[in-house]
C-alpha cells in the first residue's frame, strides 16, 4: 500500500513496517506527536495509564514542541502518563546540565502537567556496584505498569537503538554499555570536546525497547541517510542493531527527503 499526499508518501516496507516520508520534518514531528496524543487520549477515556518510551537528542525535538502545543493550546493532559527513557549517559548527576534529565525538563516535562514521579529516567550517578540492581528495578517497573505502549526511537549514526551499539545482542536488557567511537564523535561539539564526552551509558536493551506495543522511529537529515540505508536495505545483525526493528510486529519509521534519499531509486513515487 504505497500513497501519497502533499506532505508526505506512505510505503508498506513489510507486513509490520511502515515508512512514512514528510516533505517538512516538521509535518513529521507534528504526525508523531498526534499518534502519541491519541495513545494518551485513548487510555484517560478507558480510565488507564498511558506508558510512554521516551528518546532525547535533536531528533525528537520537535515531537516535545508540538506536544508541549497540544497542551497548552488544545488541553491535552498527560497526567495519565508515565514515561520511561531509553538511556542517560555515565557517569553523569542528573542535575548536570547535559545529563538526559535536564534534557526532558527542558524539552518537555517542565511544560506540561506530568506528575514528576511518573516519568524514569535511569539514574547516570551511580557507583558500578549498583547498577545491575537499578537496571533490575527500571525493567521491573516497565512490566508492572503493563509494558510501553509506544517507544519513540532516534537512531545514531553507528546504527545504535537507545546506546545499543554493534555488537549488542537481540535479548539484551538494560545496562551499562561502552559507547562506539562515532557516537562519542557525534557529541563532540555538545560536550565541547572529545576529552568531555562520556565513554559510556546505561541503556534500555535491545529486548527492552522491542518489547514495546508499538516503536516509531525517527530519523531527519543527510547525516542519517547511510546508516538509515544500511538498516533496511541490509541483512538484520548485530552490526546494526537498529535492523532488529524489522522484527518487531508494527513499527512506524518516519524520514525526511533527506534521510530517505536511498528511497528515491528503490521505491515508484
Ligand atoms: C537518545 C538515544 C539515541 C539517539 C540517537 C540520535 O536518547 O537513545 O539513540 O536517538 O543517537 O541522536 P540525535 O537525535 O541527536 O541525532
Amino acid at each position: 500500500m504505497n500513497q501519497t499526499n502533499s506532505q508526505f508518501e506512505n510505503h508498506r516496507w513489510s507486513e509490520n513496517l511502515l515508512m512514512k516520508i514528510y516533505k517538512e520534518k516538521d509535518h513529521g514531528s507534528a504526525y508523531v506527536a498526534q499518534r502519541l496524543a491519541d495513545v494518551i487520549s485513548e487510555k484517560q477515556k478507558a480510565g488507564k495509564k498511558a506508558i510512554l518510551g521516551m528518546a532525547t537528542g535533536s531528533t525528537p525535538k520537535g515531537v516535545y514542541r508540538e506536544l508541549i502545543r497540544l497542551h497548552r493550546d488544545e488541553g491535552l493532559s498527560f497526567k495519565n502518563v508515565h514515561t520511561f527513557n531509553l538511556d542517560e549517559y555515565y557517569r553523569m548527576l542528573p542535575e548536570n546540565v547535559m545529563s538526559y534529565n535536564t534534557f526532558m525538563k527542558e524539552h518537555l516535562f517542565d511544560h506540561i502537567d506530568i506528575p514528576a514521579e511518573n516519568t524514569n529516567i535511569i539514574n547516570g550517578d551511580l557507583e558500578l556496584e549498583e547498577i545491575e540492581n537499578h537496571c533490575a528495578e527500571f525493567e521491573k517497573k516497565i512490566y508492572d505498569l503493563g509494558g510501553i505502549d509506544i517507544q519513540l526511537l532516534g537512531i545514531g549514526r553507528s546504527g545504535h537503538i537507545g546506546f545499543n551499539e554493534p555488537g549488542s545482542a537481540t535479548d539484551s536488557r538494560t545496562r551499562l554499555v561502552n559507547l562506539c567511537e562515532i557516537t562519542r564523535n557525534d557529541a563532540i561539539s555538545d560536550f565541547n570536546g572529545l576529552e568531555n564526552v562520556p565513554t559510556q551509558a546505561i541503556t534500555m536493551g535491545v529486548r527492552t525497547i522491542l518489547d514495546a506495543k508499538e516503536i516509531i522511529m525517527i530519523a531527519w537529515g543527510n547525516k542519517k541517510s547511510e546508516i538509515v540505508q544500511k538498516t533496511f536495505t541490509g541483512e538484520i545483525s548485530a552490526d546494526v542493531p537498529a535492523t532488529y526493528l524489522l522484527t518487531h510486529p508494527k513499527v512506524e519509521v518516519i524520514l525526511d527527503h533527506e534521510s530517505s534519499a536511498f528511497c528515491n531509486k528503490m521505491l515508484p513515487m
